[in-house]
Parts: structure tokens; C-alpha cells; sequence
């Protein structure tokens, strides 16, 4: 531990799980404050619990609900960061993908971001620094099948992280993760299965899948100064496979 984030008040969607739980036990481990969310109420009240921080139940789509308790959590010590972690996935080929699931990805996986840092602005602004990171996906930036809906909700949070750091430059820096095959509960249903596996390990050049800690170092950078002259970025963590 090398306290980076020591001072820093950072918000986390997702945390209750994958990689947005990872990122906050990192984070927590480098000195941060953390207000962390989740639509998983029992889930993101054991991590919070265990380190020792802000946890709330919340669905990020749901902006009344947001806007509530984002200002209550910022009230007292504000907020210097966010990471939209939260997303959810459906693979279903365009012809038979169900209207309400494309609603429900574009809700979650782009209003939902969008919900966060519209309610947590007045905080970012009011602090010296600030820093956003969106969890997009290397389906954002690249078509893959069965992925229309989910695809189209990432690229648009790429686009929107992009005119964020161009909106709110130069206090506030914006910038995107892409991951590719990444661990986590989302991807179960692959890394499960041996050969599924070895195929996904086989499409990229380093030939193993991500972990959550691989997306969690990427947020810290984003996060901190190391990353200081970079805003609007979008940075595969993909094992070579976008080559973005
Ligand atoms: N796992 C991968 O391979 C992969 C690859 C690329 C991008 N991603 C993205 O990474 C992010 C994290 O996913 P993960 O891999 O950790 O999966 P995960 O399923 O382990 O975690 C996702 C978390 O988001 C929460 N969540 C879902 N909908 C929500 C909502 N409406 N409001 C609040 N919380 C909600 C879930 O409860 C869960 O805790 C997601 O945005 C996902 O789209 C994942």
C-alpha cells in the first residue's frame, strides 16, 4: 500500500461484485474514502462493512433514487471521484433481442453512468481535482455477436466519457476502461466451461483471461496523477484483442 488515494472520496457503482468490488478494495487499501453502491443491497452492505466504508443499495438507473443518495453520501466530506462499474450483459443475436432488454442495457449501462455524474457534479466541481472512470467494454469499441444492445450502450458511454473530459476540463479528467474477458460473476458461463475458456484464452495475445485485478489497477491509474495529463483516453484491458 502506497496511500495514493489518501484524502480522496471516491464513489464506486457495482461494488458489490467483479470488478467493481475489486476497485474498491484496492482503493480502500490506498487510503480512499469510498461511498460504494449497488443494486444488490445485502451484497454491497458486507463489503462496505468489511472496509469499513459508506455502502448503499441503488439502482443506477433509477435517477430520483440516485440523486438522493449520492447527496446524502457527498453532504459532509463531498466527492473527488467516481468509477461506474455497474453493467449488466445479454448476448442475444439482434432478430430475437427483446425490446425491454435493450431499454434495460441502455437504462443501466448508459443512463446509469449518466444518472451518477449528473448527480455528483456539483460535488466534483467543487473539489480541487476530480476524476471519473467508466467501465465500458471492448464490445464498445468493437462488434462481436449477439451484442448489439450491449455494444451500442458501451460505445455510447466511450463517447460520452470522451465529451466529459472535454466538458469538464481542466478540474475534472474523464476517462474509459475497456476490458475484455475479464473473471467475474458476468462471465461465468465462460469460464466455466474448460473449452470455452481455452478459446477466449486462445483470441488473445498474452493467452490468459483478465482478472479483476488487471481492471482495478487501470482505475487506480485513472485515478490518480500518474495518469495527470490524460483525460477523454480509452484503454483496453483486453489481453491484446480490441487492439484499440
Ligand atoms: N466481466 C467481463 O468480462 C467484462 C468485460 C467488459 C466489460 N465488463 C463491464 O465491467 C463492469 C463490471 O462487471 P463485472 O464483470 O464485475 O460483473 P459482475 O456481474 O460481477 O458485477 C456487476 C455488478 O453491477 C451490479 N449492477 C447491475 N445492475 C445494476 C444497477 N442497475 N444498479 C446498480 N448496480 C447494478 C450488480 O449487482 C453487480 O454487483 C460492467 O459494467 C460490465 O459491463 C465486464
Amino acid at each position: 500500500m502506497s496511500d495514493k488515494l489518501k484524502g480522496r472520496r471516491i464513489l464506486i457503482t457495482g461494488a458489490a461484485s467483479g470488478q467493481g468490488q475489486k476497485i474498491a478494495r484496492l482503493f480502500a487499501s490506498e487510503g480512499a474514502s469510498l461511498v460504494l453502491l449497488d443494486r444488490n443491497a445485502e451484497g454491497v452492505a458486507a463489503i462496505a462493512v468489511e472496509l469499513g466504508v459508506q455502502g448503499y443499495g441503488c439502482d443506477v438507473s433509477a435517477r430520483a433514487e440516485v440523486g438522493e443518495i449520492v447527496v446524502m453520501a457527498a453532504r459532509v466530506f463531498g466527492l473527488d471521484g467516481i468509477v461506474n462499474a455497474a453493467g449488466i450483459l445479454d448476448i442475444t443475436p439482434f432478430a430475437d433481442l427483446e425490446m425491454a432488454s435493450w431499454d434495460r442495457m441502455i437504462a443501466v449501462n448508459l443512463t446509469g453512468p449518466f444518472n451518477i455524474i449528473k448527480a455528483a457534479l456539483p460535488f466534483l466541481q467543487r473539489a480541487e481535482r476530480a476524476t471519473i472512470v467508466n467501465i465500458a467494454s471492448t464490445s464498445g469499441v468493437m462488434p462481436m455477436p449477439g451484442t448489439s444492445g450491449y455494444s451500442a450502450s458501451k460505445a455510447g458511454l466511450v463517447m460520452l466519457t470522451k465529451c466529459l473530459g472535454m466538458d469538464l476540463g481542466p478540474k475534472i479528467r474523464s476517462n474509459t476502461i475497456c476490458p475484455g474477458v475479464i473473471k467475474t460473476e458476468m462471465t461465468r458461463y465462460l469460464w466455466e466451461n474448460p473449452a470455452h475458456t481455452a478459446r477466449a484464452e486462445d483470441r488473445v495475445a498474452l493467452k490468459r483471461l483478465g482478472e479483476t485485478e488487471d481492471v482495478a489497477r487501470a482505475a487506480l491509474f485513472f485515478s490518480t496523477e500518474d495518469s495527470g495529463f490524460t483525460t477523454g483516453a480509452v484503454l483496453p484491458v483486453d489481453g491484446g484483442f480490441s487492439w484499440y
